[in-house]
This record gives structure tokens, C-alpha cells and sequence, in this order.
């Protein structure tokens, strides 16, 4: 019998980029300007990101990649067997490896990615190397609803989200819960048997572990940030001068998180999406949080947005965590 082709589907879901523009605007409106930390993912963002993720002092990738591989075939038996596994910001798929090559019969792969080529690429070579695998590119942004379709061969299954890299720490709490709330309908729908999410968290602890690994020396960090601005120029007609703005990071010791800010070296004016927007000397642009937690801090949130959390995998220095939360 000869073996079935290794099989992809893509679907393009991609905000429009008239939501950039508007996300844009309204974001340097507001008296503290903001953007949305979405947007750092266009291609060069992505291929950054990966940069960062290599940096010595930038551990949450290598940790949890750590826990994933140590604890994958525990992991494997309490997902279950024949699952869907939906990915939220695939990236590049290689922590999701270590899940599939364990799982018993997975039904079905979706990585969902707001970086489509990014996401394409990933996904084809994940299907090169998983040979019988329903494999879905699902092009979207996963912090807004998302329709998530059955496997390939229209059979719901017991679906579990997978959402890896501690980017549930970009919402604040409260919005992390209502994420968490959205997506577990979204699981409920896959079949008559309620999977549940596996979550990787970055933890609390000594901040300047902390502060080392968002303020990296050699200059990756402080590129990713202003590449949003870069994009602007892009895609928006904007007319930043991205060095003009200065990448720093700050730990808020009283809300557990890492805040990322762009600087304004002078006063300036900047033209983006058809507006003027004016920076003084000193003034930030606020564009990410990335919150952390401990266990008991997150198992408690977990548990507000309607999921039982049952398991915790971390690692020796307790850097990171990996959370089991079923909808049983
Ligand atoms: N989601 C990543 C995190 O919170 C994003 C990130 C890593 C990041 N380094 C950064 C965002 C530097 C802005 C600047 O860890």
C-alpha cells in the first residue's frame, strides 16, 4: 500500500489591513500611546522573534522547550489519544514537534498564526515530516474569535489548544481569563469529549533574570520593537525614524510584569495610516506587557475562566511553567 502524500491545508483568515490602520490610530490617540504587540509579527517581525528566541539571556523558549521534551510522553498520555491539537501562534512549529511525535494517532494539526507565510512554511515542512497527518495552516488572530473546522475527514474530535510561549502573559489578567473563557468554547465545540488547553507560562522571579532577558546587549530586543514602527513605514504610509526611538524595558514589580516601551529621543512628528502624531522628547509609546505568575497565581486565573487545572510541569530553577487545564 503506498503511503498518502504528506497533506496542508491553508486558510487565510488575515485581519484586513484597514485593522491595522485603525488598531494604529486609535492606539497613538490615547494620552498614554499604545500599539497592539500583535502587529510586531509581520515577516521580518517573525524572523526577528526567532532571533530572540536564541539569545543567551532570553530563557523562556529554551526552558519550556526543556519541560516540553522532558515531560512530553507524560504530557502525551494525559492529552489522550486521537486528539485535535490546535496551536495558538505556531511560530515555528518546533515546540508542537515534541508534542506530535508522542501523541497516540493524533486526528489533526491547526496552527494558527497571524504571520502567513511565516505560518505556510512551517506548517508545509511540519506535513513533510508527519506523513498522514491532517495538518491545517489556519492564517488568523487568535486573540479575536476564531472558527476552528473539524480534521479533514469532518469527524469532531476531543480538540486541546495548545498555547506555548508565555504569550498569554501579553493580556493583563483580566483580559487572559476572558481569552481563556472565548477559546474554551471554542474547544468545547470539537466533539462530545471536552479536551482542554495546555499553557506555557513564564514565571515569577528575580527581576533582573528578568530584566536581562528583554534588554538583550547585542540589539535584537530593542530591533523587534521598532520594527512595529518599521512596519508602519511599510504598510501605512508612515514616516517613523524607528531610531529615533529608544527600545526599553521595565520590570513593575507591583503588577508581576515586564513592560516594553519605544522612547522618543526628541520631539518629533510622525505621519501614520494618514494621520500626524506628535512625540515629545522623553515620551513612550507603551507596546507590550508580558505578565508573569506563579503557579497558585495562574492555576487561580485558570479556574476564573471556567478550566480545571490539574497538572504543572516546570523546570529546576522553577524560570517556567507548562500547565494541564481540562474542561472535565
Ligand atoms: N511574547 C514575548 C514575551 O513576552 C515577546 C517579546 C520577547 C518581546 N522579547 C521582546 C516584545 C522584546 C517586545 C520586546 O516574552
Amino acid at each position: 500500500m503506498s503511503r498518502s502524500p504528506a497533506r496542508s491545508r491553508f486558510l487565510d483568515l488575515e485581519p484586513a489591513l484597514e485593522s491595522f490602520a485603525q488598531s494604529v490610530i486609535a492606539g497613538l490617540s490615547r494620552p498614554r500611546k499604545s500599539l497592539d504587540s500583535a502587529f510586531f509579527y509581520d515577516g521580518a517581525g517573525s524572523r526577528l522573534f526567532e532571533r530572540i528566541t536564541a539569545l543567551p539571556d532570553y530563557y523562556p523558549t529554551r526552558t519550556e522547550i526543556g519541560i516540553l521534551d522532558r515531560a512530553g510522553a507524560e504530557i502525551a498520555t494525559v492529552l489522550g489519544p486521537g486528539v485535535q491539537l490546535v496551536e495558538l501562534g505556531s511560530g515555528s512549529s518546533v515546540k508542537v514537534r515534541l508534542l506530535l511525535d508522542r501523541l497516540a494517532d493524533p486526528a489533526g494539526y491547526v496552527g494558527i498564526d497571524i504571520s502567513r507565510e511565516h505560518l505556510r512554511q512551517a506548517c508545509a515542512a511540519l506535513a513533510a515530516d508527519h506523513p498522514g497527518l491532517d495538518v491545517l495552516a489556519l492564517c488568523a488572530d487568535y486573540m479575536q474569535e476564531v472558527p476552528v473546522p473539524p480534521p479533514a475527514d469532518g469527524l469532531p474530535r476531543r480538540r486541546i489548544g495548545f498555547f506555548p510561549g508565555s504569550t498569554i502573559g501579553n493580556l493583563e489578567p483580566e483580559a487572559a481569563a476572558a481569552f481563556l473563557a472565548r477559546w474554551r468554547r471554542t474547544l468545547l465545540e470539537g466533539g462530545r469529549e471536552p479536551g482542554g488547553m495546555l499553557v506555557g507560562v513564564d514565571l515569577k522571579k528575580d527581576p533582573a533574570l528578568l530584566l536581562a532577558a528583554y534588554n538583550d546587549p547585542t540589539g535584537v530586543t530593542a530591533a523587534f520593537n521598532r520594527n512595529i514602527l518599521a512596519r508602519i513605514n511599510r504598510e501605512l504610509g508612515g514616516t517613523f525614524d524607528p531610531h529615533a526611538f529608544a527600545h526599553r524595558a521595565i520590570y513593575c514589580a507591583e503588577r508581576g510584569r515586564i513592560e516594553m516601551h519605544l522612547v522618543s529621543g526628541r520631539d518629533q512628528i510622525a505621519m501614520a495610516a494618514g494621520r500626524r502624531f506628535a512625540f515629545a522628547a522623553g515620551e513612550s509609546i507603551h507596546t507590550e506587557n508580558s505578565c508573569k505568575y506563579t503557579v497558585p497565581e495562574f492555576q487561580a486565573l485558570a479556574l476564573r475562566a471556567g478550566y480545571r487545572p490539574e497538572r504543572v510541569w516546570t523546570d529546576a530553577d522553577r524560570l517556567f511553567s507548562v500547565h494541564w487545564l481540562s474542561l472535565r
